[in-house]
């Protein structure tokens, strides 16, 4: 993907919000290591830039989902512990271990069939076994199989069982019935361990900030971006700071005459003379055909988005005339007035995690408030 540079459209990435939301959960769980979840290129905000505000946070580690982007995070300098989310195939086991990257463990065949391939003597796999306690998603569903996981694993010089983990479903919401459930669950695979390894986990940003539970370990992911993980069901413990703002500049202002159809499809017209903008972002940089209808500030004004989103570009009805080149803001604050990715989200029907992934590769990541770490 060509990043353009040479638009005014970007995103602006405020990586003291990153690690004061990093330091605000520090402080209520100093007696656990945080990783911060920095997968899907840091939920849209830039995977390497957001891994280095943590660690000079206090973050202690990371958490990508797939190889690739652990192999991101080593190749630009980072060499604290990294716990791959997902599932990665056998064959790639030597190469996971020749990076010292951990992974999930979910099925003894798995482990049967990475032993084929750890055949170099140096190479040693660190291992977080997942338990599935009631998500559906990656993990053992028996007591009996992690044990005879844990067995394979002690019996090989070449895999280290280091963790043992496992994620709740419903730790975003104000019934605690089904994480209670979960939580037991977890407990009793833990009673029936032979021994407890270095790192027991199972808090995503929800469980940090709503539930206690008994791990060393948070997985912090989109607290960390200053999101709620809940969206707007639950106050969240502390406050957070959004990290990430979208912006742009008018690139034409026109007077329209009454009746004047907007866009593919002219779904919008006219009411009488008005002044449309044209903005340059459109579904190709993540802003998706749905946001017809909702609104973009400028100067401290909400102003619609009329006519169809288009791939790049989408137009805005203004109050009055006002000049190319002013900026435009599509998340975040402008004057008195403030889009979050929340509200995009809640217009959507979606939640935050996902508008904010939704960014595209070709939007410029702007990083600031960088003093600190970089
Ligand atoms: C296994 C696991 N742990 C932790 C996280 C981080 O969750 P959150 O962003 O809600 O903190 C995720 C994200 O989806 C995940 O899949």
């Amino acid at each position: 993907m060509t990043i353009s540079y040479h638009r005014p459209t970007k995103a602006v990435i405020d990586l003291n919000a990153i690690q004061q939301n990093v330091e605000q959960e520090k402080r209520r769980h100093d007696d656990k290591e945080i990783f911060a979840v920095v997968k899907a290129d840091g939920y849209g905000h830039g995977a390497v830039p957001i891994a280095k505000a943590a660690l000079a946070a206090g973050a202690k580690g990371f958490c990508t989902a797939t190889l690739d982007e652990a192999l991101e995070l080593r190749h630009n300098g980072l060499t604290q512990p990294i716990l791959i989310l997902g599932i990665i195939a056998a064959a790639d086991a030597p190469l996971a271990a020749a990076y010292n990257l951990s992974v999930p463990v979910v099925e003894i065949s798995w482990l049967k069939e990475a032993a084929n391939y750890l055949t170099d003597t140096s190479l040693m796999l660190r291992i977080h076994i997942k338990a599935d306690t009631g998500m559906g998603r990656i993990g053992f569903l028996s007591t009996t199989e992690i044990n005879q996981a844990v067995e394979i694993i002690e019996d090989k010089e070449y895999f280290y069982w280091e963790g043992i983990f496992t994620h709740f479903s419903t730790a975003d919401q104000a019934d605690v019935q089904y994480f209670q459930a979960q939580s037991q669950c977890f407990n009793d695979i833990l009673q029936a361990l032979p021994y407890k390894p270095k790192y027991i986990h199972t808090a995503n940003s929800a469980t940090a900030m709503w539930h206690e539970d008994v791990g060393n370990m948070v997985r912090l992911g989109v607290a960390m971006y200053g999101l709620n993980p809940s969206g707007t069901a639950l106050e969240p413990t502390y406050p957070l700071q959004p990290a990430l703002s979208l912006v742009s500049e008018i690139a034409q202002t026109k007077k329209l005459p009454k009746g004047y159809g907007i866009g593919y499809g002219k779904t919008y017209e006219t009411k009488e003379e008005e002044w449309i903008a044209t903005i340059p972002i459109g579904y190709a940089d993540g802003y998706t055909r749905d946001m017809q209808g909702f609104h973009v500030l400028i100067n401290g004004e909400s102003c619609e988005v009329v006519g169809r989103v288009c791939m790049d570009q989408i137009m805005v009805r203004l109050p009055r005339e006002i000049v190319a080149g002013t900026k435009v803001t599509l998340v975040g604050k402008n004057g008195t007035k403030e889009i979050t990715l929340q509200d995009i989200a809640a217009y959507k029907g979606t939640n935050n995690y996902e508008v904010a992934c939704l960014i595209s590769g070709r939007v410029p990541r702007e990083y600031v408030g960088k003093g600190r770490c970089l």
